[in-house]
């Protein structure tokens, strides 16, 4: 695990199952009609409960690098937050995935949430590549927590070895210089 302080606020970058986290709130890496049927939507509806998908479904369609929110069901958090990002192909996909980070991360501090733990939306389904992800991720969510008032604490959590070495090393090129970290 890696952790980096921005002053008072805490970006953490860990490898492990999202549904397992304690946060306020668990972003969803969802499609334009929130179907939640494979990779990391599925696993939030598994372990939440169905009333995750009943919620998503009276939603309907959100355009690509928009989020909304539902209940959590049984999951250790407040609200899943459902961030649609774009598929590896569409026309100015960073922008989207950038636009769609930061839409769950606002949403979130429309809700007075504390911590977000975020998947590396993109990256597995729809082929984004995943060292511009690291990226891209790397940069919004600290362009971000510089002026959040109340997310303190975001956690950035990848799924398998490969996800979390390549953001491990892309986050330490951003952070490193701009934080204080710790061991
Ligand atoms: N916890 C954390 N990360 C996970 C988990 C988990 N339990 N399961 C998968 N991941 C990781 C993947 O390894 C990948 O790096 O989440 C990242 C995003 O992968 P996807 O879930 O496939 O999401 P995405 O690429 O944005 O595609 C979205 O996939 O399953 C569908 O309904 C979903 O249509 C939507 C599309």
């Amino acid at each position: 695990m890696q952790r980096y302080r921005l002053g008072s606020k805490i970006v953490e970058v860990l490898r492990g199952d999202i549904t397992a986290c304690e946060a306020d709130i668990i972003v969803n890496a969802a499609n334009n009609w929130l179907k939640h049927y494979g990779g990391v939507a599925l696993a939030i509806v598994k372990k939440g409960g169905r009333i995750i998908q009943e919620e998503s479904d009276k939603i309907g369609y959100v355009p690509t690098g928009n989020a909304v929110a539902t209940t959590a069901g049984k999951l250790k958090a407040r609200y899943v937050v459902h961030a649609v990002g774009p598929r590896a192909n569409e026309q100015k996909a960073s922008e989207k995935l950038k636009r769609a980070i930061l839409s769950a991360l606002k949403l979130s501090e429309k809700l007075e949430a504390k911590s977000v733990a975020m998947p590396a939306i993109s990256t597995g389904t729809f082929g984004f590549p995943k060292r511009d992800a690291a990226q891209i991720f790397a940069k919004t969510i600290a362009d971000f927590l510089r002026n959040a008032k109340h997310v303190r604490e975001i956690k950035m959590v990848l799924y398998d070895s490969e996800t979390y070495s390549i953001f491990v090393e892309e986050f330490e090129k951003h952070f490193a210089s701009i934080s204080q970290q710790e061991h």
